[in-house]
């Protein structure tokens, strides 16, 4: 079993993210009017997991073997968690799952009403792509396009147009391909992105690939699972939701145990992939882990 301390590295990790982001945005606070300021910090400083900059982070430190601050990268998963709390924000509009709750607090268009929600995110999705490009390193180009493939039509907004879908059939492919679209892009971005942003040749590019893939599937996967069986205190969110609006889910398709053994299954792969880079029981092993163990 691992002796790596995922807690203590978890707290540090969290940390640095949450010092980068109130950075990019003291930086960008005189040119953006108050309330839209105030709206974006609202969602963006209320914490969460900060998954996809720490697994970007990640990645960029163990291709780099070191952590030395990397300009490049930080943006790089700041962006990350710009465009992820975009996605919360508009997720939970009552034109989309309609929730209350976000982050253990009234989601965003309960404070700020949806006109200024919907915008609060737009801006978060759009400035994301001014932090990438905000630098003279040419690697930012090929980060832009991580992103945007990641976050666009044929990863998480495409995702989440099959999970709305009315005529989506009830197979485990259009679940899985579903899954893999809404979550997993993104996920896989911040990998493929942190490996980019450390100087990662071609062969640890399509190791992040194959672990952000593996991770993506079954962060969703425990994210369904978690909707049936943990408390909305523990989550910061209301559970029990997917099933009382007919969703779509793991669970529902394939069952609880089911569900857990695919998300352990590819947790392995994930593990396995990423050996040659870290050696055994390193941080991205055990942020594979925690992507479906975690209990929120
Ligand atoms: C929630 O994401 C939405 C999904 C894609 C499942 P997270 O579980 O990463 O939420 P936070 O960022 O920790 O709040
Ligand atoms: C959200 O999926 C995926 C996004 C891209 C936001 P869910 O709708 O299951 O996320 P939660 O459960 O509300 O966090
Ligand atoms: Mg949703
Ligand atoms: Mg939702
Ligand atoms: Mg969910």
């Amino acid at each position: 079993m691992s002796s790596f301390d995922l807690e203590s590295f978890l707290r540090d990790q969290v940390a640095r993210v949450e010092g980068l982001l109130r950075v990019r945005v003291e930086e960008m606070a005189p040119e953006v009017p108050p309330r839209l300021l105030e709206s974006m910090r609202y969602s963006l400083l209320a914490g969460g997991k900060r998954l996809r900059p720490v697994l970007c982070l990640s990645f960029s430190d163990a291709v780099a073997r070191a952590s030395v601050a990397s300009r490049v990268a930080e943006d790089a998963a700041c962006a990350l968690e710009f465009i992820h709390t975009y996605s919360l924000v508009h997720d939970d509009l009552p034109s989309m799952d309609d929730d209350d709750l976000r982050r253990g607090r009234p989601t965003n268009h309960k404070v700020y009403g949806e006109a200024l929600a919907t915008l609060a995110g737009d801006a978060l999705l759009t400035d994301a792509f001014a932090l990438v490009a905000g630098g003279p390193e040419p690697v930012r180009r090929l980060l832009c396009r991580e992103l945007a493939m990641g976050a666009g039509s044929a990863g998480m907004v495409g995702g989440q147009v099959l999970d709305i879908a009315e005529d989506r059939p009830a197979h485990i492919d259009y679940l899985t391909r579903m899954h893999r679209m809404k979550t997993g892009a993104l996920i896989r971005a911040a990998c493929r992105m942190g490996a980019l942003a450390g100087g990662g040749d071609e062969e640890t590019l399509a190791r992040a690939d194959t672990y952000g893939d593996s991770v993506g599937l079954a962060f969703q996967i425990a994210d369904d699972v978690l909707d049936v069986t943990a408390t909305a205190e523990e989550m910061g969110k209301p559970v029990g939701a997917d099933a009382a609006a007919g969703r779509f889910t793991f669970p529902a398709v394939l069952g609880l145990e089911a569900s857990k053994e695919l998300a352990a299954r590819k947790v392995a792969e994930a593990i396995a992939a990423v050996e040659p880079l870290e050696g055994e029981n390193g941080p991205l092993a055990a942020l594979a882990r925690y992507a479906v163990e975690r209990h929120s």
